[in-house]
């Protein structure tokens, strides 16, 4: 069966040949991570990236109180080289940045157009980034969030907005102030809220959701899938033996009881847009 016929699944119009991917882990997850690991993902988030004066600034503090990051001077000739290496691969890539205005962002995009897609990191909350004005600074300040998403979307550009469940003062309503102002997808870091959480963005907004954290068995990636979720993503235990188990047994399982027909979605309260035909069998 043919990738798109198993999960009718397209981002940045390009097919996801699985719904698991990879998220961001600065100062790790770049070109040759995903390289490594590409058999048995359909999508990537490199990253994050910092772009300008201020999150390079940020990134610097972060790296001498201990953390891994990602340093270089000039962020578009780096993130140049990691976007070639991966256009030879079938993984639909997303570049995780962080930047402290929406001009840093267009300027990305308008250096590598439709080649990637923009994950805006809306994430992080370690204080050097948060005083630069970005990471869990946008969830708490959803305005700068939404002049972010309109910087990109005007460079005609797929937008990804990676969150983390919990900060904003709502997320039902995050989620939908993110879908109006343009963004294609929501990258929802669950922390401990699991399952409910995966359908209370969904149930807030039509946009390509993806389910991240600790999401590393399939029957935690089909609990996701059931509740809304279009594909599931890994960061911490991203290793090649735990995603390619993930791949093969969603796979297997799409082949032999359909994608979009899983009973459980509404016998269990589930999601019921996935699975139109679906009956509590
Ligand atoms: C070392 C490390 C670095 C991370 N860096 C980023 C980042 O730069 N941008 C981002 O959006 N999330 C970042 N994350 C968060 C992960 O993408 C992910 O949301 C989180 O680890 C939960 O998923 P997991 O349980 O699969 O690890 C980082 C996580 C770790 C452990």
């Amino acid at each position: 069966m043919e990738a798109y016929d198993r999960f009718e699944l397209l981002i940045n119009d390009r097919i996801v040949k699985t719904p698991v991917a990879i998220a961001s882990m600065a100062g790790i997850v770049d070109a040759a991570y995903v390289l490594e690991r590409a058999d048995h993902i359909g999508a990537a988030f490199i990253g994050g990236y910092s772009i300008d004066a201020p999150t390079l600034e940020a990134s610097r503090r972060m790296a001498e109180e201990g953390r891994k990051e990602f340093l270089y001077d000039d962020p578009l000739e780096a993130l140049g080289r990691e976007v070639e290496a991966l256009k030879q691969s079938d993984v639909v890539t997303g570049i995780n940045l962080r930047g402290s205005t929406p001009a840093s962002y267009a300027e990305v995009a308008r250096a590598f157009e439709d080649a990637v897609v923009y994950e805006i990191d809306a994430h992080c909350r370690q204080p050097a980034m948060v005083e630069a004005g970005c990471g869990e600074y946008l969830l708490r300040h959803p305005a700068k969030l939404v002049e972010i998403i309109r910087a990109l979307k005007a460079e005609d550009v797929t937008v990804s907005v990676k969150i983390r469940a919990g900060v904003a003062s709502n997320d039902a309503d995050l989620a939908r102030i993110v879908w109006k102002a343009g963004a294609d997808i929501i990258h929802a870091d669950l922390m401990d809220f699991g399952h409910n959480k995966v359908r209370q963005i969904r149930n807030a907004s039509p946009l390509t959701l993806i389910a991240n954290n600790s999401i590393t068995t399939f029957d935690k990636a089909m609990d996701a899938f059931s509740h809304g979720a279009d594909l599931v993503s890994l960061a911490r235990q991203s290793d090649a033996w735990t995603l390619a188990g993930l791949d093969a047994a969603i796979t297997r399982s799409a082949e032999e009881g359909g994608w979009y027909n899983a009973p459980k979605q509404l016998c269990r309260g589930g999601d019921i847009r996935r699975s139109p035909s679906a009956a509590c069998r």
